[in-house]
């Protein structure tokens, strides 16, 4: 009887075992949609098949290139310079259990999908070196644990959300060098107490970012040229002015002139 239980329980326990990696309906809808969102002209990604998404933690690692897994979910995706064009899926939010995502060094254009902010164990995005476009999605502050944001070399626009000024784990920012405006949040720009802060280094190759640790003034060394147009460009319009004025004072002395040569003239003549 009690040998029996035993069993019983063993059974079970060796079942639990036995199938460690029945694998994530997430996983698989956001593999196979982020598959469907690349281009892989030259096919580098390797083994990134239909047939391989069912079951993409098949043991302790994935065999799908740039996957790995831990407890049967893949957590880190490494995608970096593999020559892929077309979009970021939406659907990669499915991938709950990410904490790495790293799609630098390849052609990707579009959105960064604002759906990211599902991935609530997200710590490293790392999506540097593409041609995405938008603007940086602020839900991004919702994935908390995120300590490295690297997006440089992109053509991204708009502001820097003041809200990732509430990531308090972010060590490192890097936004250099795509087509972002407007000013720096000091949230991000002047950090206070112990966060880790960032230098120029991470704002930099931003035509129209202003502010602290940047130039205060956006364009400091086009206000220039500015100053010097607005000189000329009021020189230029007072001369112009006084032209007028001596214009119209000679044109009106003028006519007191003719004025007063009528009346002397119709002084002269007697009335009738
Ligand atoms: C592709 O899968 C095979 C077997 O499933 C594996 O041996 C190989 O290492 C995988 N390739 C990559 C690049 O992971
Ligand atoms: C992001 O990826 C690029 C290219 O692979 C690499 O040079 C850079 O160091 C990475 N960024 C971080 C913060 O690790
Ligand atoms: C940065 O913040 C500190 C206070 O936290 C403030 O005294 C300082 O003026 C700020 N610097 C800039 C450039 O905004
Ligand atoms: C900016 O900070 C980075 C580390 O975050 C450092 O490597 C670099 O030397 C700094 N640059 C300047 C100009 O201080």
């Amino acid at each position: 009887m009690k040998k029996h239980r035993y069993f019983f329980l063993f059974s079970i326990f060796s079942l639990l075992q036995l199938n460690p990696t029945i694998s994530d309906p997430n996983d698989e809808a956001c593999l196979t949609q982020l598959y469907a969102s690349f281009v892989d002209p030259t096919q580098t990604l390797k083994n990134w098949t239909t047939s391989n998404f069912a079951d993409p933690c098949n043991g302790f690692d994935s065999h799908l290139q740039g996957a790995t897994c831990n407890n049967g979910r893949i957590f880190r995706l490494s995608l970096s310079s593999l020559n892929l064009r077309g979009t970021i899926s939406p659907s990669l939010s499915k991938c709950t259990n990410l904490q790495t995502l790293d799609l630098s060094s390849n052609s990707l254009s579009g959105e960064i999908p604002s759906e990211l902010k599902d991935l609530s164990n997200l710590a490293v995005l790392n999506l540097s070196g593409n041609r995405l476009s938008g603007q940086i999605p602020p839900s991004l502050y919702l994935c908390a644990y995120l300590n490295v944001i690297d997006l440089h070399g992109n053509q991204l626009v708009g502001p820097i959300p003041q809200q990732l000024g509430l990531l308090v784990r972010l060590t490192t920012l890097d936004v250099s060098f795509n087509k972002l405006s407007g000013m720096i949040p000091a949230s991000i720009g002047n950090r206070s107490g112990n966060m880790p802060r960032f230098n120029a280094t991470s704002f930099q190759g931003n035509k129209d970012l202003y502010g602290y640790p940047l130039e205060p003034y956006k364009n400091k060394g086009l206000s220039v040229m500015a100053i010097v147009g607005i000189g000329l460009g009021s020189g230029f319009l007072s001369l112009i002015v006084s032209f007028t004025v001596v214009c119209i004072w000679l044109k009106v002395s003028e006519q007191k002139l003719a004025a007063a040569e009528e009346g002397k003239i119709s002084h002269l003549m007697p009335d009738y």
